[in-house]
């Protein structure tokens, strides 16, 4: 079978993790990178053998025989490069969030529809077995009619849990990140939550501040939400927190917490009340299921995707649906 040729958009740290986990699906050929900083694309070529590098990713696609592109670069870059992408027709891995204003993923899922090409959103949470589990349990009702919904995400942020290596540290300048923690971290959980519970009718508070970093965007938040379906929900977010990931339903019969903690140390999965361990899925939770490479699955779920033609489990849409929320909450506070 003819592999799918890629090439890498970005050569920082998120573009060596999902590269790394691209190269080792037998079904991918990694042809070429692109980075702004002309060493860095070298090194990134070099480390992963590919056949070349670029500083300008409209040469890659002009000079290059590539099926697919993996975009890894800062927020305010990814609306051109998705577009820019569709155009040249090649298939987009996008990372989060889709871009940083609605106007721009508008146009992003223009081109997606125009060119017809197969269009993965980074939504890596909803390959966790364990919330696949919870989804059941909650389409399923097993917990009841639900009336509200807790959710937390949280570590120490950017040049600290998570080692960002592009120097000017963009994820602090208000343009090119677009937002601060809510669309860092908070956008995660509302992709998941949109999924878990279906999309959300209105935003009805959101309250945000600047704590540990030197920025004008917020490092804590804090937004209160409905579901169309009535659901109630309330979702903090922080980089000035220990890690911490949390989803806890509360139904007429019961309540259930996963809580991912730290990707590293013991997850804790907590229910009541105590009769609710008779149900078959409940009792198929476990926290080890934490522990697994869900980006892996993630990134295989886009090869799969490409070589039967079928949509993505989180796509363009799913990407604005997510950034909706972010930017409501921004012009709210
Ligand atoms: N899914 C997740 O869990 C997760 C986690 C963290 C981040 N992310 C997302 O991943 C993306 C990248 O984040 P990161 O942490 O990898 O950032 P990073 O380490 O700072 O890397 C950014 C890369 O983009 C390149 N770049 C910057 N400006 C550019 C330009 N004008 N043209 C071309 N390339 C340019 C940088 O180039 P040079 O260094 O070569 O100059 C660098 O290679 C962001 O959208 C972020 O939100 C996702």
């Amino acid at each position: 079978m003819k592999k799918i040729r890629f090439g890498i958009l970005g050569a920082g740290a998120v573009a060596y993790e999902n590269t790394g986990l691209f190269n080792q699906n037998p079904n991918v050929e990694l042809v070429s990178v692109t980075s702004r900083t002309k060493e860095h694309a070298e090194k990134f070529a070099k480390k992963f053998e590919m056949t070349s590098y670029y500083t300008d990713y409209n040469t890659m696609f002009e000079k290059e025989d590539i099926d697919a592109v993996v975009i890894c670069t800062p927020n305010y870059l990814h609306a051109e490069m998705a577009i820019a992408a569709a155009e040249a027709r090649k298939h987009v891995f996008c990372e989060k969030p889709l871009t940083t204003n609605l106007e721009d993923a508008n146009k992003i899922i223009a081109a997606v529809n125009k060119a017809k090409i197969i269009f993965m959103y980074a939504a890596h949470q909803r390959f966790w077995t364990a919330y696949q589990i919870l989804k059941e349990i909650i389409d399923k009702e097993v917990l009841g009619e639900i009336s509200f919904v807790r959710a937390r995400f949280s570590h120490k942020g950017p040049y600290t849990s998570w080692r960002a290596s592009s120097k000017d540290r963009w994820f602090f300048d208000k343009v090119k990140a677009g937002g601060g923690v809510l669309l860092d971290l908070g956008i995660h959980h509302i992709d998941t939550l949109i999924w878990l519970f279906g999309d959300i009718s209105e935003l009805t508070g959101a309250s945000m501040g600047t704590f540990c970093k030197e920025m004008t965007w917020e490092d804590v938040a804090s937004v209160v939400f409905k579901f169309k379906s009535g659901i109630i929900c309330e979702l903090e977010t922080s980089w000035c927190d220990l890690p911490s990931n949390i989803i806890e339903v509360h139904g007429f019969n019961g309540i259930i917490s996963l809580q991912a903690l730290n990707y590293k140390s013991e997850p804790k999965i907590e229910f009541f009340p105590k009769k609710l361990k008779r149900n078959e899925l409940v009792q198929s939770l476990k926290p080890d299921m934490f522990m697994e490479n869900v980006k892996k699955k993630m990134t295989d779920h886009f090869v799969e995707c490409i070589l039967e033609n079928k949509e993505p489990v989180a796509n363009a849409i799913d990407g604005k649906k997510a950034l909706e929320v972010v930017i409501s909450a921004y012009k709210l506070c």
